[in-house]
């Protein structure tokens, strides 16, 4: 086929808007810390930018802008933080024009503070101001400093598609904030009040990524059980996105075990293609560490629902969050987190070591449980989860699970890593399968962590 003149024109065209775009824009990279959320957050900032003559970069080198999305839940992410800041101090000297700025729940826990700490640092943006982020950075090019920390009682991103590198699996922000006020947690201040994303747009951004080839969605928030959008609650969209998305899978996270509905199990019961799997972070086997976390509700409470839940779901992976070394932890409360581990065999859990945050109510409890204490605890939480996933795992070998491959085994290019319906790793030789393709397999060999099969 010929070479017309027209193709010139549109290649120098292209090239030009390219580079005037960056001239206008610039290239941006992003890092980004913490949940999911901060993760989906990092996608709609991303689409703004994009919208707004900037370019997304995965190379440092290469970028005018950089941003850290940032979390602040433990003192140990904030760490993390100040020291890559210290690290991009020199990136920033050698190339003057480059714009830093610190983005999500750190921005918005220490505010305006980070600009004495990092007088290099241009910008601070709080979740809720992701908007402003085009004109902040326009600002900075003036010569300002860009801060906009402001939390909103409405801003949830609703008409923003976020910027995702379509792959096997997808976010989608269903709500914002949260309302729940733990005591030991400083989401409520990082994120402000809670706030439901309109019903309709959800389950049309849930069919569009349907459309698109996504296998699996995940609906995320703090507490995605009270989720309300006029008359619709969580379990109602649950099952409208599911009935949207085909074969789709469909996850969620998180739940709060106060107020989840025989209603919402109910609805992962009744439908194939919603995962049956349940994040539900119970944090102390103590009535007396739960009342202290205002987590509202007793260990009793706690037991009824995940025996309603595996009573409607015979099948269903149970996983927890755990934190050791609350205020006031005695070596008895600790025994009642080991006595819940044992009595509901949790298929996993995360724990972490309570790490007191400023502004928070149990900040002003006195952080008495000495460290080495606390990592003791830890660690015979860890070891009795370890034992008991191992011997639930165990009980896998030589059953069949459907799984979605999802990516390359970390370890080796030979090996794929898929997951079950319920959450669980499986490692399978590569053969002839590829990513995004649910395959049967057989259980063959399993540690605590990971079950390793074959394709049948
Ligand atoms: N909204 C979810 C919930 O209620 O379970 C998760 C929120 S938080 C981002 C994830 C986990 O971090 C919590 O479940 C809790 O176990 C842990 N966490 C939060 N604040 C903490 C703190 N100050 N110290 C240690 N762990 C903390
Ligand atoms: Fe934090 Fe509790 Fe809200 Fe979860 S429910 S984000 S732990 S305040
Ligand atoms: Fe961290 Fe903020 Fe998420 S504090 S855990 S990034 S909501």
């Amino acid at each position: 086929m010929g070479f017309r003149f027209n193709d010139i024109e549109e290649s120098e065209k292209t090239m030009m808007n390219f580079e005037e775009k960056v001239k206008k824009g610039g290239r941006v990279y992003v890092e980004t810390y913490g949940c999911q959320m901060n993760f989906s957050d990092t996608e709609i900032l991303l689409s703004i930018l994009l919208d707004n003559g900037f370019y997304e970069t995965g190379e440092i080198s290469d970028a005018d802008v950089i941003f850290l999305n940032t979390c602040s839940v433990r003192k140990h992410a904030e760490d993390k933080i100040y020291s890559r800041l210290n690290s991009l101090k020199k990136l920033k000297k050698s190339k003057p024009h480059l714009i830093i700025g610190l983005l999500g729940c750190m921005a918005e826990r220490v505010k305006r503070e980070l600009f004495n700490k990092f007088e290099f640092l241009d910008l601070i943006t709080g979740p809720d101001e992701y908007r402003k982020l085009p004109e902040l950075i326009r600002s900075v090019r003036r010569g300002e400093k860009g801060i906009a920390i402001k939390l909103s009682k409405t801003e949830t991103y609703d008409d923003i598609t976020p910027y995702r590198k379509v792959g096997v699996n997808a976010w989608i922000s269903i709500m914002r904030g949260c309302d729940k006020f733990c005591s030991f947690c400083i989401v409520p201040f990082t994120r402000g009040r809670e706030r439901s994303r309109s019903y309709n747009s959800i389950i049309k951004e849930a069919h569009c990524l349907y459309n698109e080839g996504v296998k699996e969605i995940i609906l995320l928030g703090q507490n995605v059980n009270s989720y309300r959008y006029n008359d619709f609650d969580f379990a109602d969209l649950l099952i409208a996105v599911a009935n949207a998305t085909g074969n789709t899978r469909i996850r969620f996270t998180t739940s709060h075990p106060y107020d989840l509905s025989e209603k919402l199990l109910k609805a992962i019961a009744s439908k194939e293609n919603i995962c049956k799997y349940l994040h539900l972070p119970v944090q102390s086997g103590s009535d007396k560490i739960l009342k202290l976390m205002n987590r509202h509700y007793t260990i009793e409470d706690y037991k009824a629902v995940i025996n309603k839940a595996r009573e409607l779901i015979p099948e269903i992976g149970i996983s927890t969050d755990l934190i050791s070394g609350f205020p006031g932890e005695t070596d008895e409360d600790h025994k009642l987190t080991l006595k819940l581990i044992e009595e509901v065999q949790f298929d996993s859990a995360f724990t972490f070591i309570y790490s007191p945050r400023e502004g928070t109510k149990a900040f002003k409890l006195k952080d008495d449980v000495p460290l080495e204490l606390k990592k003791k605890r830890l660690s015979e939480i860890i070891n009795l989860q370890r034992k008991i996933s191992l011997n639930i795992h165990k009980k896998l070998i030589g059953k069949k699970k459907q799984i979605l491959i999802e990516s390359y085994s970390k370890r080796s290019k030979d090996f794929l890593m898929g997951r079950t319906d319920c959450n669980k790793t499986v490692i399978i030789p590569k053969g002839n399968y590829n990513i995004g393709d649910f395959v049967n397999v057989k259980i063959k060999k399993v540690n605590s962590a990971t079950l390793f099969g074959t394709v049948i």
